[in-house]
């Protein structure tokens, strides 16, 4: 057994291969993402979010009537026990709704039925349960802090429509509907990325599932994860217009700071669900009357490329993306939440069928030996 000195620190695990996986694969030199072997760029555009949610979980897209069913399914559980609307009313108003979420989950784990039963069944029925659950709790959120009652799910809509249909009170009409369903299949998975690798850590447990999204959610938060798409929203309504850009980011660059939505650990090129979000924010700016928001952003990914060498991620235009179809700045994460809980829930049931305790070690780089004072005699 290696001592601690010999022990080579890889520091934040980059390039690090943690677990064995078939639900998605980022090849960040080509700049492509795969889902169960699918390329993203087949399936944008053209699958639902719902097919997508079924192909990370059982890694085959479904049939019609596989949809239909699954389809109904998670619309019907789009609703919170009354508990957890009482909860989330009592959040301080200020709370950040990744934090609400972050609550939300935990306290839903309270009242499923199926919560102390970790066989395969029962997580088949929590996973539905969860990913239905996720966006509602956003929605809610939203009418509750907007003094609007909540409203039920439509049984006529997918899980994005009705998303927004909870969330704004009104259904989206059919281009707001396709962008919506867009931005959740582009956010459903990606890899072994931190949140990801924090819910496997906890699945590794055998804790349950509940537990292991509310350590997801919590990592997500961070802004140099889900956390920067917000960031984004906030840096684009401080730049009054084009002509400020390039002064704007030289100066945080000068100051060291990071530009919010620029990046990866992975991708060495440009991340493959930034050009189709591209597209669609260029074309939501357009038809809600903000397309200053797109040519700012679009002027800033030229200031950065030439002055860092670095490539918009997914957060970058998924921030005007949002803002066109009136998702408040403060709730971009939790969209982002809403729609990788498909892929955190595929990692979680892939850990638990093929289970190891994720345990690494450390280098102790701290002393030996020291004399031990009793409290009355230290200084
Ligand atoms: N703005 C400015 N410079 C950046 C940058 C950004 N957003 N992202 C990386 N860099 C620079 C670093 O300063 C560093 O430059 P240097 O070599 O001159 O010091 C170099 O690129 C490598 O950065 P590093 O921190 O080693 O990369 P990482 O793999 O640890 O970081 C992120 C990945 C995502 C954390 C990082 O790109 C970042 O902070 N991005 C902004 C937050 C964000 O958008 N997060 C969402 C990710 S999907």
């Amino acid at each position: 057994m290696s001592t601690s000195e010999d022990r080579v620190v890889v520091r934040g695990l980059e390039g690090v291969c943690a677990a064995e996986t078939r639900v998605s694969y980022v090849d960040g030199v080509n700049g492509e993402l795969f889902y169960s072997g699918y390329n993203i760029h087949d399936l944008a555009d053209k699958v639902s979010y719902e097919e997508v949610i079924y192909l990370l979980w059982h890694d085959h897209l479904p049939n019609k009537e596989d949809l239909w069913e699954f389809k109904s399914k998670l619309v019907a559980e789009m609703r919170l026990p009354a508990q957890v609307i009482h909860a989330i009313e009592l959040t301080p108003p200020g709370s950040h709704p990744m934090s609400v979420l972050r609550t939300g989950v935990s306290m839903l784990g309270m009242f499923d039925p199926d919560a102390q039963d970790n066989c395969a069944a029962a997580n088949g029925r929590k996973a539905i349960r969860l990913v239905a659950a996720i966006p509602t709790i956003v929605a809610n959120l939203h009418r509750i802090r907007t003094r609007q009652p909540v409203l039920s799910a439509d049984p006529g809509l997918g899980v994005a429509a009705n998303f927004l249909y909870m969330l704004r009170g009104t259904a989206p009409d059919e281009e707001e509907a396709k962008a919506m369903d867009l931005l959740m299949v582009l956010h459903a998975d990606h890899g072994l990325n931190a949140s990801t690798f924090a819910a496997r850590v906890a699945a590794s447990t055998e804790t349950d599932m509940h537990s292991a999204l509310t350590a997801a959610i919590g990592t997500l938060k961070g802004h140099l994860h889900g956390g920067a798409n917000q960031k984004v929203m906030e840096m684009l309504v401080r730049i009054d217009g084009v002509g400020m850009v390039q002064d704007y980011i030289h100066g945080m660059l000068d100051e060291g700071h990071r530009i919010m939505g620029f990046g990866h650990r992975v991708y060495k090129t440009e991340d493959p669900r930034a050009s189709h979000l591209r597209g669609v924010s260029q074309f939501l700016c357009k038809r809600a009357g903000q397309e200053h928001l797109y040519n700012i952003s679009h002027r800033i990914e030229e200031v950065v490329k030439e002055a860092k060498g670095i490539y918009p991620n997914v957060d970058f235009y998924s921030a005007t993306v949002q803002h066109a179809l009136g998702i408040p700045k403060e709730f971009f994460t939790a969209v982002f939440a809403a729609s990788r809980c498909a892929g955190w829930v595929a990692h979680i049931l892939e850990q638990y069928r093929d289970n190891r305790l994720i345990r690494p070690t450390s280098k102790y780089v701290g002393k030996y030996g020291r004399k031990f004072a009793p409290l009355d005699r230290r200084e």
